[in-house]
């Protein structure tokens, strides 16, 4: 999506270990134009998926997912990070986060992630793919089938993309980042 990579070139910083950050205009401040431009390329590539649903992991995928789920006129799901006290039925996996070298819960209610739901995943960063393994577990939990999975952001050269899609899994990105080397944005 060229916008997008023009965007990331122009606004992204690099942080030493291969860290891009996008927040004045993908997951701080929100610039919510580009963020519909990002939406309606989600739904032009998962077109001929049959969707029901639209799921991500709060906080950062919540704005572009709710943005696919108003254009496909669908509902959203977001797992949460902290299991609610007030939630029962509830599905968990872990997740263990490179970024931040900690392991957490992540869970969903059994009444919005059910058996014979076709999901869409969307989520901001695909780094090592830890966030969409734990919801492709919550799914299987479920009885559910994620029918794609949509990133604005792939950062390949740690290849939770690979991994993805050696499973099978139709993963689309908006921007893949070759590498960020020397605080270099590279850009497929
Ligand atoms: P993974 O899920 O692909 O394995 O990613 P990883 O554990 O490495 O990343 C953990 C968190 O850091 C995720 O957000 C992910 O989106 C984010 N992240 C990964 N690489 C980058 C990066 O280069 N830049 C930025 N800005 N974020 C990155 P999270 O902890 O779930 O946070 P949030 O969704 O609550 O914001």
């Amino acid at each position: 999506m060229e916008s997008l990579k023009e965007r990331i070139l122009r606004d992204g910083r690099c942080f030493p270990g291969g860290i891009l950050k996008v927040d004045s205009f993908i997951n701080h401040q929100m610039d919510p134009i580009l963020m519909k431009s990002i939406a309606v390329e989600f739904v032009r590539r998962f077109a001929s998926e049959d969707i029901n649903k639209v799921i991500t992991i709060e906080a950062s995928g919540i704005a572009p997912a709710i943005m696919v789920g108003y254009l496909l006129e669908l509902p959203v799901v977001f797992a949460k990070k902290k299991k609610p006290s007030t939630m029962q039925n509830m599905l968990v996996t872990k997740v263990y986060s490179f970024t931040k070298d900690n392991t957490y819960d992540v869970c969903v209610s059994r009444d919005f992630l059910c058996k014979g739901d076709r999901v869409l995943f969307i989520d901001d960063f695909l780094a090592n793919g830890n966030a969409a393994k734990g919801m492709i577990d919550l799914a299987a939990q479920a009885g559910a089938e994620i029918a794609g999975m949509g990133f604005i952001i792939e950062k390949a050269f740690q290849h939770g993309g690979d991994m993805l899609r050696s499973l099978g899994m139709r993963v689309e990105s908006l921007a893949i980042i070759e590498s960020l080397d020397n605080c270099e944005i590279k850009i497929r």
